[in-house]
């Protein structure tokens, strides 16, 4: 898929501490259209760099900007226009469970659009926008989310996310949780509203085979900073160790058990132990 060179989200120096340092100096710079995953072991930061994507949570030094527009240091109506631009998917879905799908979706248009557009036009958008992620709007429009299982709740989120028609869309981990097989479905629809409405997208997982398939570029998040940004092949090629761990998960294992059989071998002589690790 063509991505432009125009720079649409810009990460300058990004700097965040709560009791400890959480972001030490992010930067990063993401084109338009282009879809980019972001990895790290939990607790790293990766939900709070979405956060300050969008003024969730405000950097104590850095800049984000998204087309040129400061996200901290813009007028009322620039960020009003930033807004409508970002949609952001978060965990777990995070729908109304006392509003039905239809409400559910609603919720992704602004409320100007709410007021101002004919009832039908507006039904006419929900239905599509639960139709491109594979959901048939004549059976879960009047649904509460309870009556939906895991994976169609996510994709309930997604059509949320697109019926604003926003520029950007953050996803923060939206895979976790699911099996395999919705796992995948997910990471699908996601490519093809990227391809098919050329939205920027940043998805923060831990689904690294899903996240090398479906992105330009993955960048590690480590201690503060983003410790590898580059292409899929960049990353699988790459002889960091921590990305060489997040790149191949056998690799990890074989490391680890090598070091563990050395260990067991230098304690007690003899043949060593099997030994099984949770990795
Ligand atoms: N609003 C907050 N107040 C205090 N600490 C926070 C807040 N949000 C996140 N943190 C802390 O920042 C760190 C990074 O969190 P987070 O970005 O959620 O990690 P993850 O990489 O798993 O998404 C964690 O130690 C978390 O406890
Ligand atoms: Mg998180």
């Amino acid at each position: 898929m063509d991505i432009s060179e125009q720079i649409t989200i810009e990460y300058e120096n990004v700097h965040k501490r709560f009791d400890t340092p959480v972001l030490s100096g992010v930067g990063l710079t993401v084109r338009r259209g282009e879809t980019i995953s972001i990895l790290g072991t939990s607790g790293t930061g990766k939900s709070v760099l979405l956060k300050t994507t969008i003024g969730l949570i405000t950097p104590d030094r850095g800049d984000v900007r998204i087309d040129g527009v400061s996200v901290y240091h813009s007028n009322p109506a620039e960020l009003r226009g930033i807004r409508q631009a970002v949609r952001y998917v978060f965990q777990y879905a995070a729908l109304f469970d006392s509003l039905n799908i239809y409400d559910n979706v609603a919720m992704g248009l602004e409320p100007e659009t709410l007021r101002t557009l004919d009832k039908k036009v507006i039904l006419d958008r929900i239905a599509n926008s639960l139709e491109n992620v594979n959901l048939d709007p004549s059976k879960v429009l009047s649904k509460l989310p309870a009556e939906l299982s895991g994976g169609m709740r996510k994709r309930v989120g997604l059509a949320r996310a697109i019926v604003g028609e926003p520029r950007i869309i953050l996803y923060d981990e939206p895979v976790t949780g699911l099996d395999p097989v919705n796992a995948a479905t997910v990471n699908r629809l996601i490519t093809s509203i990227a391809e098919r409405t050329k939205v920027t997208s940043i998805v923060v997982t831990h689904d690294v085979p899903g996240a090398l398939e479906m992105s330009h570029r993955v960048a590690l998040l480590d201690n503060g900073k983003l410790r590898f940004v580059g292409t899929p092949e960049e990353f699988k090629g790459s002889d960091d160790p921590l990305v060489m761990a997040f790149a191949d998960r056998q690799a990890a294992a074989r490391a680890a058990l090598k070091l563990i059989e050395h260990e067991t071998e230098d304690n007690e002589s003899g043949t060593p132990h099997a030994v099984s690790i949770g990795v």
